[in-house]
């Protein structure tokens, strides 16, 4: 079977991409702060990020959607790289913050900012403005869970009051926009893991087997590290206290995992539950 291309490697030439990881642990010490990135926004991710998965997982010209926009991250990168992006933000204050970044940055690209819950949104209209009824590829960043509120728009996964309601709020954002997803492509989820009441909560064990369920193909676990920032070199020592006292570790990494979504898999698989 032959494979399609998903980016735009010459692979004639692999030594040449020096920039792209291929390693499942992602040391990353700087943010990316050129152009209009600014990293104020407290639950951003750094550009590094999106960077890593546009250029691997995408071609120029391709559609990338971001279901989680917050200050416009992944389309100002869409902007630099040639990709054309959709975001969406359930608060609308915030996508007004990341259209002006992403439409300031150098570049042609065409992007759709939506304001909306990405659990309900129908994107045929937008899609089809482009003559389009797929991306190519997604990045998700939800909140990770309750640790930043964000806002109190009705929707918001940070807003939900239990685990499992935070679960089904991202299972139901997973179902409305993997349908969008074209076939044999990529997706990539950005998720932490918390503690809270004396217990490390694995956010990332739950979406990975959440995902495995509904029959994505799991291609990498990758660990990132969690660079000093201000506010947290604040809180290093009452956090380093608090590690010694109560048995556990302090965070220094979260989880960027790659899917696959693939028919091959329902085929093998008529248990699924997609
Ligand atoms: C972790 S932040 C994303 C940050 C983004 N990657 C950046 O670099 O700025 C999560 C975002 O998800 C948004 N959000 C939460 N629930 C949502 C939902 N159901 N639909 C759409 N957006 C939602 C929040 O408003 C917040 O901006």
């Amino acid at each position: 079977m032959s494979k399609k291309k998903i980016n735009d490697f010459d692979m004639n030439n692999w030594k040449n991409y020096e920039d792209i990881i291929t390693d499942s642990l992602w040391i990353i010490n700087k943010r990316d702060n050129s152009g209009t990135h600014k990293g104020d926004y407290h639950g951003n991710f750094i550009p590094q990020i999106p960077y890593q998965l546009i250029n691997r997982y995408t071609k120029k010209g391709e559609w990338v959607l971001d279901a989680f926009l917050g200050s416009g991250t992944t389309l100002i990168e869409c902007q630099k790289l040639g990709r054309n992006g959709i975001g969406i933000d359930i608060d609308k204050n915030i996508l007004e913050v990341a259209k002006e970044r992403a439409t300031s940055e150098k570049g042609n690209s065409k992007l759709e900012f939506i304001n909306g819950d990405s659990s309900k949104i129908k994107l045929e209209k937008y899609l089809s403005k482009y003559n389009i009824d797929k991306v190519n590829m997604i990045i998700y960043h939800p909140p990770y869970w309750d640790i930043i509120k964000f806002n109190n728009c009705e929707g918001n996964l940070a807003n939900a009051s239990t685990l499992e309601e935070f679960l089904k709020g991202f299972e139901k954002v997973i179902n409305n926009t993997t349908k969008y997803l074209e076939d044999e492509r990529y997706l990539g989820i950005v998720i932490g893991d918390i503690y809270k009441d004396s217990e490390w909560i694995p956010l990332s064990s739950h979406i990975i087997q959440l995902m495995l369920r509904k029959n994505f193909i799991l291609k990498s676990v990758i660990v990132k590290n969690i660079s000093e920032t201000k506010g947290k070199q604040n809180q290093k020592a009452i956090w380093r206290y608090r590690a010694l006292l109560g048995g556990f570790y302090v965070f220094n990494h979260e989880y960027i995992l790659i899917f696959k979504k693939t028919k091959e898999r329902k085929k093998k698989n008529v248990k699924g539950t997609n």
